[in-house]
């Protein structure tokens, strides 16, 4: 039965009589033109009534839109419901359960494709809201936060103890996160496009939300927007030690976060050069047989013991054969490629067997140039066997086995 919103706002609400009527009107009136836009007010049951207020505010503003529906209907000219431009919900909540998790119920319920996140107490001014979002629509997969650290920024009515341990908190986050891109990382105040959270699992206890997604939500582009924290005339902050001590929870939960996740790449880049090794070591086994392969059939047919070939017809013999015992042994053993249809094996044959001519040919061309500028011929030799079978190796790797160079 909803239409779908653009912007979606969360404001989560806990003991917000005296102010949250009037921030509702003010948003209102400062959104941007085009946008359809809902209000999510989350409400975790305020002893003060909060709640009940949003809910007579929603009825009392329906009411009005259905005689207006009415209105239309009897002279049939302006429908008053299509002219809406935002919408405001509430959701309800039983108990107290903080403000993440408030947040977090709000955007589950929320159906914008712009998401923004801000306080209730007009900490957060509404004139930054048109701000933040002009910002979002020219960047729209960025995240843009309100900052009170950046020039520009700042904090009205703090006593100076909160202002330093809010200060260590953004430090703390910054350091400990390495979150390089950012000046207040521990902003309430931020707008973002609902689908870079959609991959995100969310696990943080505590006050941070913003943080949270900086961490999960990798290579995001971050965009800070100044503002001046006021600090609340109308009822109280829920600030307090246990605040405090969730917050510490909360950065050491996700540098751990961090840590696991580097430690699974490290894993991972651990696990493929071991398979490059290993596939390298298989190569070159290979290519051992097939020298002695060819040194056998060769022997064999010269030597009158099979038949009495021309050493150069025997030498040709023995090197298509040990080409050809190489070609198939790599397929099945060095890259483990199962497909034995007739129409790809034939081309990677052809490939391997180009390559291998290649190969040769490099090997000639640097073991005379090596023998030319001087070096001495047996280790100009290994020089030039150990370039060609190390290119022949990568080049058959990824052209005839397709496979990725490193892994
Ligand atoms: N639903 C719900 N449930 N809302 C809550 C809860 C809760 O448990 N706790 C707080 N809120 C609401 C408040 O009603 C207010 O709208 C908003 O969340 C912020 O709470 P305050 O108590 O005013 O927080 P603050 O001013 O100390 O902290 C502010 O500054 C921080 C930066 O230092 C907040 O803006 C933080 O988000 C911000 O990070
Ligand atoms: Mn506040």
């Amino acid at each position: 039965m909803f239409e779908k919103a653009d912007l979606s706002v969360i404001i989560p609400t806990y003991n917000e009589y005296e102010n949250i009527l009037q921030l509702v009107e003010i948003i209102k009136d400062k959104l941007p033109d085009g946008l359809f836009t809902e209000i999510i007010i989350v409400d975790d049951n305020s002893p003060d009534g909060t709640g009940r207020l949003i809910a007579n505010y929603i009825e009392n503003a329906l009411s009005k839109v259905c005689s207006g529906i009415q209105h239309a209907h009897e002279n049939s000219s302006n429908f008053a419901i299509n002219t809406r431009e935002s919408i405001v919900r509430l959701v309800r909540r039983e108990n107290k359960s903080g403000l993440i998790s408030a947040i977090l119920q709000g955007i589950k319920s929320s159906t914008g494709k712009y998401i923004l996140v801000m306080d209730a107490d007009f900490s957060h001014p509404p004139e930054t809201i048109p701000l933040l979002i002009n910002e979002l629509l020219r960047d729209p997969n960025s995240i843009v936060v309100a900052s009170r650290y950046i020039r520009g920024g700042s904090i009205r009515g703090w006593p100076y103890k909160r202002l330093l341990l809010s200060r260590l908190a953004a430090k703390i986050a910054i350091h400990g996160l390495k979150l390089c891109n950012i000046r207040d990382p521990i902003s309430g105040f931020f707008a973002f496009p609902r689908h870079i959270i959609e991959n995100i699992r969310f696990d943080t206890y505590g006050y941070k939300l913003l943080l949270e997604i900086l961490v999960k939500a990798q290579g995001v582009r971050v965009k800070e927007i100044p503002y001046t924290f006021i600090d609340r005339k109308s009822g109280e902050s829920k600030f307090d030690n246990r605040v405090m001590l969730d917050y510490v929870h909360a950065v050491w939960h996700l540098y751990r976060y961090g840590r696991e996740s580097k430690l699974v790449t490290a894993e991972e880049e651990k696990r493929r050069s071991v398979l490059f090794l290993s596939k390298a070591a298989r190569f070159y086994s290979v290519g051992a047989t097939g020298l002695l392969l060819n040194y056998i059939v060769s022997m064999m047919l010269t030597k009158g013991i099979i038949s009495n070939f021309w050493y150069l017809q025997a030498s040709t013999i023995g090197i298509i054969l040990s080409i050809t015992s190489n070609f198939f042994l790599n397929k099945i053993w060095t890259f483990e490629d199962r497909n034995f249809s007739p129409r790809n094996t034939l081309k990677q044959y052809g490939m391997f067997l180009g390559l291998s001519t290649v190969g040769g040919v490099v090997q000639l061309i640097l073991l005379y140039l090596f023998v030319q500028s001087g070096f001495q011929y047996t280790a100009s030799l290994v020089l030039a066997v150990a370039a060609a079978s190390v290119s022949n190796f990568l080049l058959n790797k990824k052209w005839t086995f397709r496979e990725k160079i490193w892994g």
